[in-house]
């Protein structure tokens, strides 16, 4: 794409009849010549009681006492100062998921600070960019501490208008939770978002990962409560519609295990950003699977009256707490039909459908590529690697500022792994050799058990040492992570 940011936004507003005129998006404050503004916000983790349904409370750790976290909200281009007291009694650090800040604010342990002890202190500042849903969380022990609750949004609104209208908007954070409370959820490991291109994952997750997994699998933690923003049905808030809106629906990941497929029912959502980065032209789906640390904007139109149920097509999961009341004005007692489980003649998202609108930064350097083979899951073994190594041992990807680097995951694994990159975004150019013409730009992909394949192509535009590693803490702890050296 060689149009211009301005021009696309013209275009597309032109097309869509103008609807760009009557967006949400507010214009940025007059274009300074100073100092960006700088926002001050005070965040203090602590361990907390948390009530997820009524009998169901739990030993959370918690943002300001919620969980999820507050929602940060800041607009594109401001200078974000967070002051952070740690008071949980063991050494915690905040990572900004999706946002290119600089490398020293990147909150990994051991690699770009010392871990906040006990009653320590430590203040984040960056610019707020790029512009999207992204999120915050801890990056201490994830298996224990992010699936306890350190998770929330961050909101960085785009300075300059967005192509999409909407009259109201709502983020969800959905999240796994071992309570001991009820049954165990089957997993998802088979993963779903990367997407064959159809739905071939999904139906395989559904048969074999769905009935086989519990006795296969084994090792980790009994999963038994879903959630969307802290509470499982029936706590969890309604959301109400009045007929004729549209609204703009923020969907995070913040399961350490599962991934979600989300849906509402009788209507269709209209996916517009992925991992907060925006489509040429949103594309309307039934389904949405969102694989642990990933992102989607969705826009839902409210032309069906009624109740409804937003929910999990996941087995068990909707059972399990995950899923909310849509209730329309004047429909209140109305009874919504039950959830249906699974995708059968549905169109569910995958990677392909979307058309990336360019928003990574262009490369001034070499192209340099690199393979990495992602491997592990031998039965009694917590060992997950790339290229057959485990961090700290495994090769860093050394590239220079301006690079254009080329990175192809496969996964020789049985299980599917979310591959996120720190400090900047990626395009994903393939998924399983299906080459795609506008790349969806992402920072989390979901790269398919037994020789699922994705290539992925970023800017090396931020100097530093960053994490690239599969998203679920368990892989991670097992040792899938390597370093990217972004040097100059
Ligand atoms: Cu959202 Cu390294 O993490
Ligand atoms: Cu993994």
């Amino acid at each position: 794409m060689t149009l211009t940011r301005r021009a696309f936004l013209t275009t597309l507003g032109a097309g869509l009849g103008g609807l760009a005129a009557r967006g949400r998006g507010r214009p940025a404050p007059a274009a300074g010549r100073g100092p960006p503004p700088v926002r001050t916000i005070h965040l203090e983790a602590r361990a907390v009681r948390w009530e997820l349904a009524p009998g169901r409370t739990v030993r959370a750790f918690a943002y300001n006492g919620q969980v999820p976290g507050p929602e940060l909200r800041v607009r594109e281009g401001e200078r974000l100062r967070v002051v952070f007291t740690n008071a949980l009694d063991e050494p915690t650090t905040i990572h900004w998921h999706g946002v290119d800040v600089p490398n020293a604010m990147d909150g990994v342990p051991g690699v770009t600070q010392p871990p906040v002890p006990p009653g320590g202190r430590f203040v984040y500042e960056f610019v707020a960019r790029p512009a999207g849903t992204r999120w915050y969380h801890t990056h201490v022990a994830e298996h224990r501490q992010l699936d306890l609750g350190l998770a929330a949004p961050l909101i960085i609104e785009p300075a300059a208008p967005e192509p999409v209208a909407w009259d109201r908007e709502v983020t969800l954070v959905l999240d796994d939770w071992v309570t001991g409370h009820g049954r165990p959820v089957p997993p998802t490991a088979d993963g779903t978002a990367g997407g064959r291109g159809e739905a071939g994952g999904m139906m395989r997750g559904r048969g074999m990962g769905a009935m086989m997994g519990p006795m296969l699998g084994g090792h980790g933690p009994a999963y038994d409560t879903m959630t969307i923003n802290g509470k499982a049905y029936p706590a969890t808030e309604p959301l109400r519609l009045r007929r004729g809106e549209r609204v703009r629906l923020r969907f995070v990941n913040a399961s350490n295990e599962h991934t979600h497929v989300v849906r509402l029912a009788g209507h269709r959502l209209l996916v517009t950003h992925t991992d907060g980065n925006p489509l040429e032209a949103p594309v309307e789906v039934d389904a949405l699977p969102i694989a642990p640390s990933e992102r989607y904007d969705v826009l839902v139109t409210a032309d069906r009256p009624g109740a409804w149920f937003l929910f999990c097509t996941q087995p068990a999961h909707a059972d399990a707490g995950e899923r909310m009341l849509v209730l329309y004005e004047g429909a209140a007692g109305a009874r919504p039909p039950d959830p249906e489980p699974g995708v059968a003649g549905l169109l569910p998202w995958h990677y392909g459908l979307g058309r990336g609108r360019d928003v990574v930064p262009s490369a001034t350097g070499r192209v340099r590529a690199f393979d990495l083979t992602l491997g592990g899951g031998m039965p009694g073994s917590d060992r997950w690697t790339i290229n057959r190594k485990a961090y700290p041992d495994t090769d860093p990807l050394v590239v220079e500022r301006g690079d254009r680097v080329r990175v192809r995951f496969v996964n020789m694994s049985p299980e599917a792994h979310p591959m996120h990159l720190h400090g900047q975004s990626f395009r994903v150019l393939a998924v399983n050799g299906v080459r795609y013409v506008a790349p969806v730009v992402k920072d989390s992909v979901d790269v398919e058990p037994h020789m699922g394949a994705v290539t992925v192509e970023f800017t090396a535009h931020n100097p530093g040492r960053w994490f690239l590693h599969c998203h679920r803490p368990t892989h991670m702890e097992g040792g899938m992570i390597t370093l990217v050296e972004v040097r100059g």
